[in-house]
């Protein structure tokens, strides 16, 4: 059994100690009754607009019915006021249980009022809903690990331990309304940090936060693609067009990393020569074809079939009246109340280890990645 110190996925959420791998049963929900026989599950996503989201919804509807529930999903196109309304129909429609992923996890806190108002139990999927009581379970990837992991891969491709550099790095944070955005960076910058103090690291943009909790500066809103590519033309034609050699770019999760490695291609760099490493997050296909192509050199996978597998095992325990196992230790304050979390270990993905783990394990067909 693992220990280790788990930081903040957001500004109000604390996280003091998780052992992972160990689970706990946690008292059952206090909701009125729910017959599992004809419950309707309430299933509210973010964006169609970013991969993994399609995934998560698919599977989660699917993992749900193979245990006899109906399903309602909606995808807010990452709009707020359309996932508040999306979710307060579902409350008046009734649901029995609601799982939401949310775009801002601190603006749904009168929507889950009115859900607990009604007795209906909420799972926040993913991303913690901040500053609201009626939470009731959280199931999420470590998002800190998945920080820790793209920062030790850069230090150990880089050589940083043996190496003296200076070595030319870009970074980037996730969406400033996203609560797991700030545990990507505090993860990584944990491990980077050092070396940026004594100089192994440089950043010739500047766009380098004081400390951890001045990642939003860096933040792409929305987690677009076409906003990262910008940011990194912008950053590729200021501060690199006279030769200066760029090393790596930090990015946090897949959808940016497809901006940069547009910026890149579109700048002239070539794989295998000149191309930076870039770190990633989620294996999304578009992603891993470019891994293939040495654009992008790692990415975190979090299977999303484990996350909606755990989400709707705490549906099902929830609506049998059962305990609901959750992982040892792992509660999110999220502001008002500790939220019983549920935690999967994220996993780091090369190119060569994209046969065995996302196609042998049926993320992807061969097709899909032109394998
Ligand atoms: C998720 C990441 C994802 C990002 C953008 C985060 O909250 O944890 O897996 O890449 O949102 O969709």
């Amino acid at each position: 059994m693992k220990r280790r110190d788990v930081l903040r996925t957001g500004a109000a959420a604390a996280l003091s100690t998780v052992l992972l791998g160990a689970c706990v049963a946690e008292r059952p929900t206090q909701s009125r009754s729910i017959d599992p026989g004809s419950a309707v599950i309430g299933i509210s996503m973010p964006t169609k607009a970013l991969e993994r989201w399609n995934r998560d919804g698919a599977h989660l509807v699917e993992a749900l019915q193979a245990l006899g529930y109906e399903t309602t999903l909606q995808y807010a196109d990452n709009k707020t006021d359309q996932q508040i309304s999306q979710i307060q129909n579902m409350v008046t429609s009734a649901v029995d249980i609601l799982v939401i992923a949310p775009i801002d996890g601190t603006v749904l806190a009168p929507v889950v009022q009115s859900a607990k108002e009604r007795g209906i139990p909420v799972i926040a999927y993913d991303r913690l809903i901040e500053g609201a009581e009626g939470v009731d379970y959280y199931v999420s990837f470590d998002n800190f690990r998945v920080g820790e992991l793209q920062g030790q891969f850069l230090v150990e491709q880089l050589g940083l331990e043996s190496e003296a550099g200076p070595f030319a790095i870009e970074l980037f944070g996730g969406s400033p309304d996203d609560p797991n955005a700030a545990g990507f960076f505090g993860g990584a910058w944990s491990v980077l940090s050092p070396y940026f103090e004594d100089g192994t690291l440089v950043s010739p943009s500047g766009k380098v936060p004081a400390d951890a909790s001045g990642w939003q500066q860096i933040g792409i809103l929305g987690w677009e693609s076409a906003k990262a590519q910008s940011e990194m033309q912008t950053r590729l034609n200021s501060f690199y067009s006279d030769g200066t050699t760029l090393n790596a770019v930090l990015s946090p999760n897949d959808s940016l990393a497809l901006g940069i490695e547009q910026a890149l291609d579109a700048r002239g760099f070539e794989p295998g020569k000149n191309w930076p490493l870039v770190t990633g997050q989620d294996a999304d296909k578009a992603n891993v074809i470019n891994m293939l192509a040495e654009k992008q050199s790692m990415t975190v996978w979090k299977d999303t079939r484990d996350l909606g597998d755990r989400a709707a095992t705490m549906v099902d325990q929830i609506a049998k009246g059962q305990d609901v196992e959750i992982t040892e230790g792992a509660e999110f304050d999220n502001g008002v109340t500790a939220v019983p979390t549920f935690m999967l270990d994220p996993l780091v993905v090369t190119a060569d280890a994209v046969p065995e783990l996302l196609v042998d394990s049926g993320f992807y067909t061969a097709a899909d990645l032109g394998l």
